[in-house]
Formats: C-alpha cells, structure tokens, sequence
C-alpha cells in the first residue's frame, strides 16, 4: 500500500489526553479518523474534533465502547490510547483486532507484553496471528529510551554494561493531579508505602527499558528485577496542579527505579529511572551509558514531553501497518522516522 496516496485510516480508543493529541495530529496531516471510542461519559455522542478540543467539526461522533459499532470499521489501525495494564485493555484489543485492525497501543506494559504479562500477551500473540494484524506498544520511550540506547551501543565490537539514568517531570506529561497521584505525589510516604507503590505494575514496567535494549542488541535474557522508592524534598516545590500554587516539603514528590537485567553472556543493563517534581534548573533527560570498546555515551533532552509522546506514537503508524503479523516491539521496527516532510501538517 502507498501511503503516499492512502494515508493510514485510523480509530481512537479513549479520547482523553494522548487520544486527542493524536485525533489533532491526524486532522492536522489529512489522516482519515474512521471512529472514536470511549468509556460512557459526557464525550460519548460529541463530534471528536470538539472533545478533541479542536475549533471545528470532523465529522465523527465518539462512540460508546462497550455498544460501538467495530463491525464496519474501515479502518487500517487502532490507537489505544486509555490504561497502561494489558489486562485493562484487552477489551479494546479484542474489539479492535477481531475487526482486522492493527494496534498502536501507548500503555506502559505494552512496549514489551511478554516480560509485562506473559499471559496476556499470549492471548494478544493470538488475536494478532488470527487476525494477520501488528501490535505495537510506543510512546515517548521508543526514541529517548530505546533507540537512544539501542544506538548508543552501536558502535561496540565489544560490550560489558549499559546503564540508562533519566529524570522526568510528572508535570510534563501528565494532565491532573489524579494523574500523578498514581505514584503518590502529594501524598505521605506513609500513604505510598500502604498503597504498595513499589509493587505498581505499571510503574514496574520500567524495568523492561535496559532489557529491550539487550534483546535488541541480541541477546538472551535471564531477568529483570526493579524496586522503586519515594523520593522526599526538604523544601516545597512549585506546581500549578493545586490552588496554592506548591506542594509542602516532606511529602512524596516522585518515584525513583531501580532496575537490572542479566544476561545469559554476562552483559548486565541496568537503570536509574526518577520522575519526580522538578527543583529549579532540572531540564528532563535520559542518559545512555555504554561500557565496552568504544566506549560511548548519549544524552536525550526531553522539552516538550507530552507532545514528544504523542508524536513518537503518531510517526510509528505507517511502519505498524506495514509489519509482520504478531506482537512487534519498536526495536524490531528501526529507528523512528519523522513524518514532517512526508505529510506537512496543513490546518489543525
Ligand atoms: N507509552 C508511553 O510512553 C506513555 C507516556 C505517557 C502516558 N502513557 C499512558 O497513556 C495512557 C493515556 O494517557 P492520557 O493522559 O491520555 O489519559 P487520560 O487523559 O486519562 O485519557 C484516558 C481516556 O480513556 C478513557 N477511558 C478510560 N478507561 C476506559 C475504558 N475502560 N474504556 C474506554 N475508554 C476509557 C477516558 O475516559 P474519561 O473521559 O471518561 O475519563 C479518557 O478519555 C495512560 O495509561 C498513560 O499512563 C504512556
């Protein structure tokens, strides 16, 4: 298929932030949006260009999900853009995949469904294969986290250790205070450690960033372990998530990972993962470290997190629609293409 003539039809599901950034950015290059689903709610029966906080109509009303109608859907990929777990979004795979439509899912677990939930990512391994449809997890990840990585090693003829540090603002990319209070910020320690924040599987899911790095580089994993702690300032921090303008010194303003994983031939990655509130003069960025001959080292500076995220997913479309049938991880889909001079964005 040309895309150049056939630019990629897709179907939203779960126009919240991420959702309408994407329906903007399809409006904006002339991509044809052929459904919009959602959970029941005041959005569900909107045109989508105006829950998408667009100025005009696209002529798409979103539809309830659990009554939506998947079995005239003419479209070549499904954006599923609603909860991190696999298991919170099979519904929408089922409906998406069993209609023959790829999937872009931003969900954290689904960059890498085996390691994530090896159960449902068998189920999800099915319904593609049944399907002959692609799944693909992607997101801000697939270029300041993986390729970043996958490239930093690349000129290795030997290789002992990767270590990726980072730091990312909540704030960033995270659109309410319910958002970020998923990790506990502006919560008591106490309140993270009763939660079992440490245990959150979404929040775990960062384990998998050195050990797709490893598979992609070829090589046989042993394990991924990770433990996350709270990350206390002893000063406020500014926010423009509540009323008074910062969050008091004392309470839990972030979380910090740890995580490494073990090869079969030795090589070890490890990582230092913090998203946390920022102090003043932080700037978000990923830090690739790469021990062996040469040895090399990559910064990634983050500035526009959000639309980063959003525009990873979006210019990972055309290479999902055109892969193998099954679970496809980005590092298996080449370095990330940018979409600006193939489709120049003419009206938002
Ligand atoms: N891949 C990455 O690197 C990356 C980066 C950032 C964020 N994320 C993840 O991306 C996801 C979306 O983030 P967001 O900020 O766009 O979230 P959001 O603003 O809360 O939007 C979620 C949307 O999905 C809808 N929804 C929720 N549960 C649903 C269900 N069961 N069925 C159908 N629709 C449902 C919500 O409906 P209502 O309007 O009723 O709430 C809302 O419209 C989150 O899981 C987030 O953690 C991934």
């Amino acid at each position: 298929m040309s895309f150049d003539t056939n630019p990629p039809r897709i179907a939203i599901y779960g126009v919240g932030q991420y959702g309408a950034m994407i329906a903007r950015l399809a409006a904006a290059k002339g991509w044809p949006i052929v459904a919009a689903f959602n959970r029941s709610g005041p959005k569900v029966g909107q045109d989508l260009g105006r829950v998408a906080g667009l100025s005009r109509d696209l002529g798409i009303v979103v539809q309830d999900c659990e009554a939506g109608d998947y079995d005239r859907l003419d479209a070549d990929i499904g954006v599923v853009t609603h909860r991190d777990l696999l298991r919170a979004n099979m519904d929408a795979y089922r409906r998406l995949m069993n209609a023959g439509l790829n999937i872009a899912c931003h969900g954290v677990q689904s960059y890498l469904p085996h390691s994530n939930d090896p159960d449902a990512a068998r189920e999800i391994e099915a319904l593609a294969l049944r399907n002959g449809v692609t799944f693909t997890g992607c997101g801000i990840w697939d270029m300041s986290r993986i390729w970043s990585g996958i490239l930093t090693a690349g000129p290795c003829t030997d290789l002992q250790s990767i270590h990726i540090s980072s730091l990312t603002d909540p704030q960033g990319q995270a659109n309410s205070l319910q958002q970020i209070k998923q990790y506990c910020i502006s919560d008591t320690v106490e309140t993270f450690h009763a939660k079992g924040i440490d245990q959150n599987a979404a929040a775990l899911a960062k384990k998998t960033i050195p050990e797709m790095v490893l598979r992609a580089l070829g090589y046989t994993i042993i394990e991924s372990t990770a433990t996350i702690e709270p990350v206390v300032y002893d000063v406020p921090v500014k926010t423009w998530y509540v009323p008074e303008g910062e969050f008091e010194a004392g309470l839990c303003v972030g979380v910090r990972f740890l995580c490494k994983t073990t090869t079969e031939e030795g090589v070890i990655g490890t990582g230092r993962v913090e998203q946390r509130m920022f102090l003043p003069g932080d700037v978000e960025h990923m830090y690739w470290e790469v021990e062996g001959t040469p040895r090399n080292r990559t910064r990634v500076e983050r500035l526009d997190s959000a639309h980063a995220t959003a525009g990873c997913l979006f210019n990972r479309i055309p290479d999902i629609i055109a892969a193998r049938p099954g679970i496809v991880p980005v590092y298996e889909l080449g370095p990330l293409r940018s979409t600006a001079k193939r489709w120049r964005s003419v009206s938002a």
